[in-house]
């Protein structure tokens, strides 16, 4: 699929996000906190937060932040196509210049990527192109991986498979296997500390200073 090449530097005004989740929402909750101390500096403003199910964190860390909030459940729709459809008219509700998939666990469709390709942003809690899918941090472990880390990427019409804007490094402990066994999941933690900081600055940097997509490259600009 192709997409498009660029967004041109910030025009003065902040760019517009929506931001979808599925979960806990710290990531969500790094990019308000990010954005209320630095302001109009940041070059980027939340406009909404949608959400694939409700009775999450992340949609009450939004409200708490008074910003407006929806909810697209595939469950709602006849198809999958519909579902599509409907998540891409309620972020095209808010005219966003960006769209940032954190922790968002669902698979956008072809209506989706038309609209927003080459302006979607995605974080993964793996090295791509290893350990792609809904588990990045058990499919490194259970590999043997001695690093594994984050991945800010572009969302194509492949499952993790996007340009790479940004990548994290994590190493992975003896202990995280003992960890993992007993249900913990202190490596998703420390990754997680790592994929914030690294999201918020890659997300500040698109909306500041623009960017081209070239193939598989991405250029700051
Ligand atoms: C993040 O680690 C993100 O990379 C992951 O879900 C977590 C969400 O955390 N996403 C995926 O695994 C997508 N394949 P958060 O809700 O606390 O921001």
């Amino acid at each position: 699929m192709a997409l498009p090449p660029s967004l041109p530097p910030s025009s003065g005004r902040p760019a517009r996000l929506v931001v979808l989740v599925s979960g806990s929402g710290t990531n969500l909750q790094a990019l308000i906190d990010r954005i209320g101390a630095e302001g109009e500096a940041f070059g980027a403003e939340i406009v909404a937060v949608g959400a694939d199910r409700t009775g999450i964190e992340g949609l009450e860390r939004a409200e708490r932040a008074g910003l407006p909030t929806f909810v697209c459940r595939v469950r709602d729709h006849e198809t999958r196509e519909g579902w599509d459809r409907a998540l891409a008219e309620a972020t095209a509700a808010h005219e966003p210049d960006l769209v940032v998939s954190a922790g968002f666990m669902k698979i956008v469709g072809k209506e989706f990527l038309a609209r927003y390709g080459g302006r979607f942003v995605n974080t993964h809690p793996a090295l791509l192109p290893s350990f792609p899918g809904a588990h990045g941090v058990r499919d490194a472990l259970e590999y043997g991986a001695r690093v594994t880390g984050c991945t800010v990427h572009f969302v194509d019409d492949g499952v993790d498979t996007g340009p790479i804007i940004a990548q994290g490094v994590v190493e992975v402990r003896d202990e995280d296997h003992a960890d993992h066994e007993a249900g913990g999941n202190a490596l998703h933690e420390r990754i997680k500390e790592v994929e914030r900081r690294l999201l918020v600055d890659v997300v500040g940097r698109l909306a500041r200073h623009g960017y081209r997509i070239e193939g598989r490259k991405v250029t700051i600009q």
